[in-house]
């Protein structure tokens, strides 16, 4: 027999989220539908997870003297969180503009007076290559005790040539640093920067593709676009991302967040592992997306930046699962539309503000937010064969998740098997 080095014992419930197919993301019912384990434990050897079940199953002849045992009573354990969208990497901070926002300037208008995404664009240009990873470290490291065990992280406040390049190099190198897992997205045609302000957008995707994506093969495994009113049109938007599939990256996109301008549905043709924001999506375009896509594109619902940016539309969560399209959550966690780490607190407001239950907000920031960037074979639920990333929460059921608003309900983390 080969001993386990690690068990989890005793728990109250252990949330496996296994039981849906295993070769797409949990959609509709299989959202809520997943196996919680009562009196359960999880088993791991090295860096993986060799066997999950209840107590009454446990093989004894796997324990030995070296062996650790955590032990769970009363608790809920679940897999490491998966926070499937951020912006990691940037300089500065726009504390100077919150109150320019709570006397009702939109974001829009501030980033149309220079502001916004191009004050933190500024900020980064100007900062060095250690400062920025410092800045990724330091947040990594509040994503950990939050019990988030991997990280997506976007450039996109370079939008030059070199920045954007240092921006997913950090991103990469951050990730070697520490234990969470970091998964790089160049992000590149966030807005056009003020340099290609009389050439356009078309001008300033063709630069990036030519001088700036052609160094990342490799480096980055997505492209995103922001497709918005005041950052990039559609027609530019889906240019950009034809482009870049054919260079062999996989897509995403930040659209509908302000308005409807069809970019969900367009890069959803294209085969966009995620299409994030959605607020303004209609639930009908979203049951087009499921039945097109049949069930492969997730919708990445971000809760935090409707509140942060004090707006009343919110992502129809509740029609999109009941119309089969899956959907993860995240924070989008930046320094402009939000700046929390918390995605306990983005389940809580999934659920207030867009109808999902418990159970489909952990599902969609764990095994959703695995596809929504490509690692469901490694990480996203509790099953053997994938990467011991584990919490032990101070809770007794999944039903406490999102109900303490704000808190962080994380007692242990365990990443690739080590107790952290
Ligand atoms: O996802 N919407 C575009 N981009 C980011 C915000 C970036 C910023 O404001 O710095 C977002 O909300
Ligand atoms: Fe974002």
């Amino acid at each position: 027999v080969v001993l386990y080095s690690l068990l989890i014992q005793n728990a109250a419930q252990v949330l496996t989220l296994a039981g849906g197919a295993s070769n797409k993301p949990l959609a509709g019912s299989e959202l809520s539908s997943w196996c919680i384990t009562e009196n359960g434990y999880v088993a791991c050897v090295g860096e993986t997870i060799v066997a999950v079940g209840p107590m009454s199953e446990l093989d004894q002849a796997c324990l030995g003297p070296e062996t650790r045992i955590i032990d769970a009573t009363g608790r809920v354990v679940l897999p490491g969180l998966v926070e499937c969208h951020t912006h990691l990497v940037f300089g500065g901070n726009r504390a100077h503009e919150f109150e320019r926002k709570l006397r009702g300037e939109s974001y829009l208008d501030i980033l149309a007076s220079g502001g916004g995404i191009l004050s933190t664009v500024r900020a980064t240009r100007a900062a060095s290559e250690a400062e920025l990873l410092e800045n990724a470290l330091y947040h990594l490291d509040g994503f950990r005790r939050y019990g988030v065990t991997t990280v997506e992280a976007k450039s996109g406040y370079g939008l030059d040539r070199d920045t954007e390049q240092r921006l997913v190099r950090v991103a990469r190198q951050a990730g070697r640093q520490q234990p969470v897992r970091v998964v790089p997205t160049f992000l590149g045609a966030h807005v056009v920067p003020p340099e290609f302000k009389a050439a356009g957008p078309q001008a300033y995707v063709d630069f990036i593709l030519h001088d700036v994506l052609s160094d990342l093969k490799g480096e980055a495994a997505f492209v995103d676009i922001f497709c918005e009113e005041g950052a990039f049109p559609l027609d530019v938007s889906r240019y950009y991302l034809e482009q870049a599939h054919k260079m062999g990256f996989g897509l995403k996109i930040h659209a509908e967040q302000l308005h409807d301008l069809g970019g969900c549905e367009m890069a959803a043709a294209l085969g966009a592992t995620s299409v994030d924001h959605c607020d303004y999506l209609t639930p009908a375009a979203a049951a087009r997306i499921a039945q097109q896509t049949q069930g492969q594109t997730v919708a990445v619902l971000l809760p935090l930046v409707p509140l942060f940016l004090r707006q009343e539309k919110y992502a129809p969560g509740r029609e999109f699962i009941d119309n089969g399209l899956p959907v993860a959550v995240s924070t989008d966690f930046n320094p402009g539309s939000c700046p929390s780490k918390n995605l306990w607190l983005a389940l809580s407001v999934a659920c207030l503000k867009m109808g999902l239950t418990p159970k489909e907000a952990v599902a969609a920031a764990t095994l959703n937010a695995a596809w929504a960037i490509g690692r469901a074979a490694d990480c996203g639920s509790l099953e053997p064969g994938k990467r011991a990333d584990v919490l032990v929460l101070d809770l007794g059921s999944v039903a406490e998740i999102p109900y303490w608003l704000g808190e962080n309900p994380v007692r242990d983390v365990v990443i690739a098997g080590a107790l952290q």
